[in-house]
């Protein structure tokens, strides 16, 4: 898997999958400003994996901005094409933003996890994912955020 950063460029020529090509004008703006990266993992040229950061500056639609600061970023999207699910790759990815998140002077992660959905309870658990922050209602589904130190 090659692993790549969403750029305006992309934003235009998007072609891919329905589930991971949408970026919404608010998102795009946010890369604009520079608020929000989109992460990208490709195999063998298919965009199979995506993840986004919002940092600062706020106001640019991240889905926690309490939380955001010049050193906390707010994760989420976190999507792997179905087809591939389960192998691995969103792992890789994941690892890829964090480092690259590091290397930024991000210091803290946030992220909401539905409560019911006990694989991703269990995969952000393992991932260190156990400081409570709040929860939160969204479209009738609730939430709870949880940051840790990377
Ligand atoms: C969540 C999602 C992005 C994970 O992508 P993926 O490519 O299938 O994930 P991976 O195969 O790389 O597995 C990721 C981690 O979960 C772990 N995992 C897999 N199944 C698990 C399970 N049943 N319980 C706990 N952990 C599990 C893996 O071991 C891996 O952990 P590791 O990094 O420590 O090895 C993907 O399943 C998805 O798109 N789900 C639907 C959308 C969604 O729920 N997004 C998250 C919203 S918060």
């Amino acid at each position: 898997m090659i692993i790549n950063m969403k750029d305006n460029y992309e934003i235009k020529i998007a072609d891919y999958d329905e589930a991971i090509k949408y970026v919404p004008k608010n998102i795009a703006d946010g890369i604009n400003y520079g608020a929000v990266i989109i992460y990208y993992g490709y195999l063998n040229g298919e965009i199979i994996s995506e993840g986004r950061a919002y940092l600062k500056p706020k106001g640019m639609a991240s889905p926690d901005e309490d939380t955001l600061n010049d050193e906390t970023a707010c994760l989420s999207s976190f999507k792997t094409k179905e087809k591939y699910q389960n192998q691995g790759y969103f792992s890789r990815l994941y690892k890829f933003i964090i480092e690259d998140l590091k290397n930024r002077g991000i210091k803290y992660v946030s992220l909401g996890i539905d409560p019911n959905n006990e694989r991703n309870m269990n995969m952000y658990s393992n991932w260190g994912f156990n400081e409570y922050i709040k929860s939160t209602v969204e479209d009738s589904e609730n939430i709870d955020w949880y940051k840790k130190k990377i």
